[in-house]
């Protein structure tokens, strides 16, 4: 079996209407550009090649995951050109259009699960590991806890960036979910240079802020949050604070602000992490300086969202109301509230 897919050297483009914003320069590594649209085609394929290549996974073997979506997509495409069963426990909160798209690469689908921890036996993760442990002939992914996920980002994305800033790159922003891209890439742009600042982004009330500053984390009660991929109530084994220098945690408002004004801005539809990156980057405005090059991780795009983050109906069921009301016609003008985006 042979995997016959590239993926990687996704653009890492210049955005002029941020640096315009920012004293730093602003740059957007795009990942969408990678075949099932997301940076986890790089964890997917790093994950399934080795178990190819290690023995463990054969023609019979049916290839398991538990993923907010994206992980999922990207399984499953590989195990469509590779003619492998795949099977994937989505938590509920995983948007229509993903679901979409893993049904139509005949993905069969669990998604009674929720994005909760290894100790919680309802989520999607507790979910596909039993399943794996009943049924002898799989293979079980885990992105969570498989130090495949931080190495493919060790050895793609890092590097990546490091060459396409030919070395200059100051900061490096991007969500934090199984905390893969954050640990391999900032592994990768530390060993370069020490001083190059790793930020992550999650959404307000998860815990991985509170583990890194040294705060108890483990007894937090977390809801939820709307922004799919990020945010955890359990340290992933992916998580590795020693890369990472700060946590930025995002109000979901803030991140609906910020994708409608650079939608206004850009005529672009981003994803809800991407939104929250932006969002975080507007917290650490007073921060930067000229002569900075930030790089942006926006891990997929807004399309996956078109039922969500960029619904009316959506936004109202979700109470976002004032947001909403500010709205002229269908076009994405927030003017309006960007004012109160201003004061953020
Ligand atoms: C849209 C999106 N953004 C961010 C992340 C977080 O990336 P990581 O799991 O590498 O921390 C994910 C993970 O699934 C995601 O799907």
């Amino acid at each position: 079996m042979r995997i016959n897919l590239s993926f990687g050297n996704t653009p890492l483009e210049y955005s002029a209407f941020l640096s315009r914003e920012y004293p730093a320069k602003i740059f957007i590594k795009k990942e969408f550009f990678n075949p099932g649209g997301s940076s986890k085609d790089r964890v997917a394929f790093f994950i399934l090649k080795h178990g190819i290549d290690s023995g463990l996974i054969h023609s019979n073997t049916e290839i398991v995951e538990a993923s907010s979506g994206n992980t999922a997509i990207g399984i499953a495409l590989l195990c469509r050109q590779l003619g492998l069963k795949c099977k994937v426990f989505v938590s509920n909160k995983a948007s229509m259009e993903k679901i979409k798209i893993l049904q139509s690469l005949q993905a069969v689908i669990n998604n009674s699960g929720h994005s909760g921890g290894p100790d919680d036996p309802c989520s999607s993760l507790s979910l596909a590991k039993s399943y794996c442990i009943r049924n002898p002939n799989t293979f079980y992914c885990n992105q969570y806890f498989n130090s495949l996920n931080t190495e493919s980002h060790f050895q793609t994305t890092g590097p990546e960036i490091w060459e396409n800033t030919k070395g200059t790159v100051t900061h490096f922003i991007c969500g934090v979910g199984t905390g893969g891209t954050i640990s391999g890439v900032g592994k990768f742009l530390k060993m370069k240079n020490p001083d190059v600042k790793i930020i992550g982004v999650e959404p307000v009330g998860s815990i991985l802020k509170d583990y890194l500053s040294g705060n108890s984390a483990g007894t937090k009660i977390y809801k939820s949050s709307l922004i799919e991929g990020i945010g955890r109530n359990f340290i992933p084994g992916n998580f590795h604070s020693e890369f990472i220098d700060h946590i930025i945690q995002v109000k979901e408002k803030d991140c609906i602000l910020a994708a409608y004004r650079y939608a206004n801005h850009c005529s672009d539809l981003i994803g809800f992490s991407s939104a929250a990156v932006l969002a975080a980057l507007y917290r650490i405005n007073k921060k930067l300086e000229v002569g900075q090059n930030v790089v942006l991780l926006f891990a997929d795009s807004g399309d996956r969202y078109l039922s969500k983050l960029y619904s009316k109906n959506w936004l109202v069921q979700n109470g976002f109301h004032s947001l909403v009301s500010d709205f002229k016609s269908s076009q994405f003008r927030v003017e309006k509230n960007i004012s109160a985006w201003e004061k953020l």
